[in-house]
């Protein structure tokens, strides 16, 4: 998964020596007259991409790929002409997708060595060179882990060729980098099957990865968990053979300043629903329910490696949840570590039992400021579909503040209310709560659950179930998983 990436500021596309060029080509034109525009401003790549573009075979349309070979004067063996779509609306989450779709274009050729020439006209360098470096990294990944003929296709040197100050666009380079990285780290850890990701291991890989970014970690076991009283956590993990973990990673600049940020992530490695069982079809899907403790972890790793100037605490909970002699039954009542008395409704609503006592720990631990992903509920994918996650949150100057984040990185969510009016779904008559509100408004009674955990502190709750994995491969991007959100947080971080 590691690619050798160099940048080559000063290197001019056309005497450039490679498998194949690869250049952006875009729409510049108006309504009904399309004007294929190639983006470069080396006068041997327009020549060289002249006659292809006459013949009418290349519109720009996204994703759109044309192969030329023996490509004019150019010293390039092939010449890559890859869609961008219109140049009017093409954006830096266009851009990311363009360079993973001639990536995953040449690598289904084969070709694993190339130079991606960034758009010159389009987006600030240092932007462009960043985002074509992620977008490499996203298309780089395969979820085919296990195939016992699976070759290794990955990318080996790609050269992305920019104009601009060589310092600035190493550092750019360097940033694309630990982030698509990370990427990768999170949705190795989601792809992996349960018996492969259990609590135990993926608390192994958050230590191994801990050390190796030069930040604490610490992975507790059921004795601690018990011991701090995580009454919620421990009601779904009492039900397993596997024993649970409580992983905390802590990145702690001596120069922090702001708020304490606290990312708590679900870390269900499997989820058979427990006593509440779930039907069988589908169910191996729930292999990913610790999608959102991976992306935590990835983000965790990102920001060791960036630096930004602020404390950042990671917390997952990871447990089975399984039905057995010893798992909780529905009308159990729980104590959480707040103090809150739940009553168990549903077995399977046990993402947010986790989450509950791995928020509260978060504010015991200092944060002030707490973001958590989890692939809480399939009512957000009914909500929602496939398309955008849904966001939750309860200060409208942090959602501000995280939107510009996310629309920065060009990841797709969806605000969804928390008004106090659907705090009666979640009355209990014997406890304080139910933690199943039923079917109507099923993301956000199980917002509303999670609110009573964090009370005043602001706080972003993202329920990512629908947008986790990808069904059916992309032009840029695998089949499997997708690494949601991890952009966003980090970026947030940084910001
Ligand atoms: N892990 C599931 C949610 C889920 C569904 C994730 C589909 C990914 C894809 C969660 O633990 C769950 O089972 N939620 C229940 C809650 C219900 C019992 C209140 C659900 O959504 O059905
Ligand atoms: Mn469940
Ligand atoms: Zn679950």
């Amino acid at each position: 998964m590691k690619m050798p990436f160099s940048s080559n500021s000063s290197a001019s596309p056309s005497t450039f020596e490679t498998e194949c060029l690869a250049v952006v080509v875009l729409d510049r034109g108006e309504k009904d007259k399309p004007a294929v525009s190639v983006e470069s401003s080396d006068p041997a790549v327009l020549e060289a991409a002249a006659s292809v573009v006459a013949s009418g075979d290349v519109t720009g349309k996204l994703y759109e790929t044309t192969l030329v070979h023996a490509p004019g004067k150019l010293k390039a063996k092939r010449l890559l002409l890859v869609g961008g779509g219109k140049a009017k609306t093409f954006s830096n989450a266009d851009l990311r997708r363009v360079a993973g779709a001639a990536a995953r274009t040449l690598k289904a050729k084969n070709i694993r060595n190339f130079a991606f020439v960034a758009p010159p006209n389009s987006l600030p360098a240092e932007l462009a060179v960043r985002t074509i470096v992620e977008g490499l990294y996203i298309a780089d990944f395969d979820s085919d882990t296990y195939k016992t003929d699976r070759k290794d296709q990955s990318l080996q040197t790609v050269n992305v060729l920019s104009a601009g100050d060589p310092a600035k666009l190493q550092q750019a380079m360097d940033e694309g980098r630990i982030l698509g990285d990370s990427l990768n780290f999170s949705r190795d850890l989601i792809n992996e099957p349960s018996n492969r990701m259990t609590p135990t291991i993926l608390g192994e890989r958050a230590r191994k990865m801990a050390e190796e970014v030069g930040i604490k970690c610490e992975v507790f076991g059921a004795d601690k968990i018990k011991e701090l009283k995580m009454g919620a956590f421990w009601s779904v993990a009492q039900g397993s053979d596997e024993p649970p973990a409580l992983i905390v990673l802590r990145y702690e600049p001596a120069d922090a300043t702001g708020p304490v940020l606290g990312l708590v992530g679900k870390g269900v490695t499997f989820d058979t629903g427990g006593i509440s069982i779930k039907p069988a079809d589908g169910m191996e899907k729930m292999k990913y329910d610790m999608a959102g403790g991976a992306t935590m972890l990835g983000a965790m790793r990102a920001i060791a490696l960036l630096k930004p100037k602020r404390k950042v605490i990671g917390i997952v909970c990871a447990t089975e949840n399984m039905p057995s002699g010893k798992a909780q039954k529905p009308g159990d009542v729980q104590i959480a570590m707040s103090g809150k008395a739940i009553e168990i409704i549903n077995t399977d609503a046990e993402g947010r039992l986790v989450l509950a006592d791995g928020l509260h720990y978060a504010r015991q631990l200092g944060c002030t400021e707490l973001i958590d992903a989890a692939t809480l509920t399939g009512a957000v994918v009914v909500a929602l579909g496939q398309i955008h996650a849904g966001i939750f949150c309860n200060n409208d100057a942090l959602y501000e503040r995280f939107q510009k984040a996310q629309n920065a990185q060009g990841e797709k969510m969806w605000r969804l209310p928390l008004d106090e009016e659907y705090r009666e779904l979640i009355r209990s008559n014997i406890a304080d709560i139910i933690n199943s509100g039923g079917r109507y408004g099923g993301a956000i009674t199980a917002a509303m659950f999670l609110k009573e955990f964090v009370e005043d502190t602001p706080w972003i709750h993202l329920d990512i179930a629908g947008t986790t994995w990808i069904e059916d491969g992309k032009p840029w991007i695998a089949k499997g998983p997708s690494g949601i959100a991890l952009r966003s947080i980090v970026e947030f971080a940084r910001g």
